[in-house]
């Protein structure tokens, strides 16, 4: 990691092939916050450069796999944001994570997010997280779990419930002034 003097890199990683869904949305909302804070942010657009299955003939040379590292190795910290599906991370979060290892991903603070159709549950979460501790990153105490997700969004794309927000900018702080500390 370069010089405390220089802004942070948040990278978001979305669990949902399309930019343009409740996840992307989501990212956008962290990241919008994390900006405010004076970090730099980029996301991974799944849509327009997907990543083979780990172990698919062909993904050990691929190029979207290399960008997508690279783009790793560049961000200091990441918010990961995943539908539940079945329970857990969706199969895009879940193969995501397995084209990163400590190398890309060592001693960096991750933020976590999950929409679901129903009622809240913290099982993504929780299963994202264990993911992020075993590439060694840094999972935020903090987290975000979105319940009823069509009813979740305002027609301007705002969220509706104002603790759902006021989470998400308590998660924004903590991702971006942890990320700071570890940097020194
Ligand atoms: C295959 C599949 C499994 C799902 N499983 C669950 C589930 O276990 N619990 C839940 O609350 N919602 C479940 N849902 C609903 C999704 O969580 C919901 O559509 C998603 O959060 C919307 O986010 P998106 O717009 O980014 O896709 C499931 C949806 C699909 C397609």
């Amino acid at each position: 990691m370069g010089d405390v003097s220089e802004p942070i890199v948040v990278m978001g990683i979305c669990g949902s092939y399309d930019l343009d869904s409740a996840n992307g949305r989501m990212l956008e909302i962290m990241l919008e916050e994390c900006e405010a804070l004076g970090a730099e942010t980029v996301i991974w657009d799944h849509g327009s450069y997907p990543l083979p299955l780990v172990g698919a003939e062909g993904c050990w040379e691929d190029e979207n796999v290399k960008g997508f590292q690279e783009m790793a190795i560049s961000a200091d910290a990441f918010v990961l944001s995943s539908p539940e599906y079945h329970g857990t991370m969706s199969g895009v979060m879940k193969n995501s994570l397995d084209w990163l290892y400590s190398k890309h991903t060592s001693g960096k603070v991750f933020g976590l997010i999950c929409t679901l159709g129903g009622q809240s549950s913290n099982n993504t979460l929780n299963h994202m997280r264990i993911a992020a501790r075993w590439i060694h990153g840094w999972v935020t105490p903090e987290q975000v779990a979105v319940p009823n997700i069509k009813h979740a969004f305002e027609e301007d794309g705002s969220l509706v419930d104002e603790s759902i927000k006021s989470r998400v900018i308590d998660m924004a702080s903590s991702i971006v002034h942890n990320t700071v500390k570890l940097r020194r």
